[in-house]
Order: structure tokens, then C-alpha cells, then sequence
């Protein structure tokens, strides 16, 4: 079986996770602030707060958006995971769903008004942003602009997900990123109910203020320990997922739509269209090929939103995009015969 999915946590992550846990510091400890420098570090990006899901980093910046810059309404790209809407959804915030770019599924430049929430689909790194612009980098952990800069350093923030499927995990986790020192500040209260002060910083047991209603979204430290080392080795990961695109675009050239190659992409997905889709995913699955679709339904279709508007493009690209395994569990040898699979597909 060609799995989809894979994650790459190794014995060395396992047993930072074990020191964690035998240490009796689980949560607020210093493996999370390790991580969050870690991360500066890597993205190039002045603060980093961690956090329990990307949902829960994007919640937070729609909230700070809605509370400190009176905005009312975001667009959001008719394609992509419903977390990118709901999260302006759940902050109280409108969402004006709006088309993408009919070969990548990225939100159409021509929509960039100040007010938005951008996806880096698949890792593909959108070209714009602007200064409010918050950056859904839920797929794009490495991917860069085309000035080299890291995504989610150019808007108000980046929003990263370490949900299994993505380029490193912890089973649930998030990062938030950004340069604003104002939701630097907004964010580190928000995540932990409001209250202003963590247990090591109180003079008497118990002495803190909640400054605000806000959700618990921490992180756990068993969490971050196991991210530390798996971003470590990012790079190795996103060679490893370049060399295995290279293959893909070479030998599906002329046999199905290819993505356009973004540079500074790092490769979440490999996602291709072609007609028949549905049939092309059964017959990969009896050849024993797991594949996935990003997205099969526009958030228009979907009923929490079931909005009037269906864009040309994101139904289209909704009706044709397939997502091809690529990641440090696939060989060279996987590529080849998933790609040979689908030579035989649209050839019988
Ligand atoms: C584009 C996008 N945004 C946001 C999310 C939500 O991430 P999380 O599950 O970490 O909340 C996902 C989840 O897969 C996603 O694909």
C-alpha cells in the first residue's frame, strides 16, 4: 500500500517527549518557549506563539483584527479547508467567499483588499499579501515568497498546523507568527483564557487577572518536544519532496494538468487535475495507492456557509484537483509506479 500520509517522528523526538512527561513540567514549561524560539528562528519572524491547532491560531488573529482594527468582514478563498472561514466565522467576522486561480486554487490577487485570509494551497506560496493580510500556512511550513522571505512573515501573521497529515506533526498543534509586537501581546493573553500572568510568574499561588473571555489554546509540552527535532530536519524533508515533484513533473507532462511550479513552494502536496477524477482515484486505490482531494467541496457548497456565490474557477478546479502522495515515506520507486498507474488510466 503507497500510504498518503506519513509522519517522520523519530526515537530522538519520542524520547524528548518521555524527558517531558518524566519531568513534571507539561504545560507553559520551557520545551514550549524552546520551540516558539526555534521557530523564530526558522521563519525569520520575530515572535512565534504556540498553540494547540492552526484553527485556533487563526481564531486568534480574526479576533485581534475584529477587537483592535474594527474590521467587519474577511474574504476567504472559495477553496480551501473550512478552518480558514469558520475561524473568522467563530471571531464574529463576515466572510465574503471569493475566487482562486483556476491552475493552483490560490485566492485570486484581485481580491486582496486589506481584509483577507490567504491560503499557501498545498504549499504553493501565494505572491501577495498586505499588511492585515492574515496567512493561512497550514500546508506551507518552508515555503517561500519570491523575495526569500518566509510565508507568513509579509502579512499580519502566519498560521501553521502540525495536525498529522502536515509536514511535521504533533498529532494536534499550531504556531502563530508574526512581527506585530500588538498581537504578540494580544496572542500570549488569548491562548490561556485572558489571564495575565503563567504559575511561575506569580508572587502568591493563585495571584493572576483574567483581562478578557478567551478559549484555552495552549500547547502542551509533550507537544513541542516532539517538534523540536522534526523541525530540525525540515530541510531534509523538503529536498526529499522536491526530488520526488521533479519526478512527477517530468514523466505526467502531456498526461495530466500539472500544478504551476510556484518557486519557494515546499511541496505539502503534489496536486494534479484531470477529467475523471473519481475514476482515476478508485482505479489507484484497487492498485493499492492511497491519493486525497484539496478540496473536493468549495466552502459555497458546504451547508455551514451555503453561499449564493460559486466561483468559475473554484468548481472547476474542486471537480479536477487529485492530491498525489509525496513525502519522506514515498521512494523514488513509489513515484514511478503511481505515475505509471496513471499512464495506464487515461491510456485504457
Ligand atoms: C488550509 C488549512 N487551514 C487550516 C487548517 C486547520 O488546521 P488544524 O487542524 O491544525 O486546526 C487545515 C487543516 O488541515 C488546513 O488544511
Amino acid at each position: 500500500m503507497i500510504q498518503f500520509g506519513h509522519n517522520n517522528i523519530q526515537p530522538e523526538d519520542i524520547n524528548r517527549c518521555v524527558s517531558v512527561l518524566q519531568s513534571g513540567w507539561l504545560v507553559n514549561g520551557p520545551v514550549v518557549e524552546e520551540l516558539e524560539r526555534e521557530f523564530c528562528h526558522f521563519t525569520g519572524a520575530s515572535y512565534a506563539i504556540a498553540m494547540n491547532s492552526c484553527t485556533a491560531c487563526l481564531h486568534t488573529a480574526c479576533y485581534f483584527l475584529k477587537e483592535k482594527q474594527g474590521i467587519s468582514k474577511l474574504k476567504v478563498p472559495d477553496v480551501t479547508h473550512v478552518a480558514s472561514a469558520h475561524a473568522a466565522r467563530m471571531a464574529g467576522l463576515e466572510v465574503e467567499l471569493v475566487d482562486v486561480d483556476p491552475q493552483d486554487g490560490i485566492m485570486l490577487p484581485e481580491h486582496l483588499t486589506g481584509e483577507e485570509v490567504i491560503v499557501h494551497l498545498a504549499g504553493q506560496p501565494a505572491a501577495e499579501t498586505t499588511p492585515n493580510t492574515i496567512e493561512d500556512c497550514a500546508h506551507a511550513l518552508g515555503s517561500k515568497y519570491s523575495n526569500g522571505g518566509h510565508v507568513g512573515t509579509q502579512g499580519l501573521c502566519g498560521c501553521f498546523s502540525f495536525y498529522p497529515t502536515k509536514h511535521i506533526t504533533c498529532a494536534e498543534g499550531g504556531m502563530l507568527i508574526t512581527n506585530n509586537r500588538e498581537l504578540m501581546e494580544f496572542a500570549r493573553l488569548f491562548r490561556g483564557f485572558g489571564i495575565d500572568r503563567p504559575p511561575q510568574f506569580r508572587s502568591k499561588p493563585g495571584e493572576y487577572d483574567s483581562l478578557f473571555v478567551s478559549p484555552n489554546y495552549r500547547m502542551s509540552d509533550a507537544s513541542a518536544a516532539l517538534l523540536i527535532g522534526q523541525l530540525k530536519r525540515f530541510e531534509d524533508n523538503r529536498q526529499h519532496r522536491i526530488k520526488i515533484a521533479r519526478i512527477y513533473e517530468e514523466e505526467l507532462k502531456g498526461v495530466v494538468e500539472l500544478p504551476s511550479w510556484r518557486n519557494g513552494t515546499s511541496w505539502f502536496i503534489y496536486q494534479i487535475q484531470t477529467e475523471n477524477r473519481d475514476g482515476l482515484v478508485e482505479f489507484l486505490k484497487k492498485k493499492e495507492i492511497q491519493t486525497s482531494v484539496h478540496y473536493r467541496r468549495p466552502l459555497s457548497q458546504m451547508s455551514a456557509y451555503n453561499d449564493k456565490f460559486t466561483g468559475a474557477n473554484s468548481q472547476r478546479f474542486a471537480d479536477t484537483v487529485l492530491s498525489l502522495p509525496i513525502h519522506q515515506g514515498i521512494m523514488e520507486s513509489d513515484a514511478r509506479e503511481i505515475i505509471q498507474a496513471i499512464c495506464l488510466f487515461k491510456n485504457s
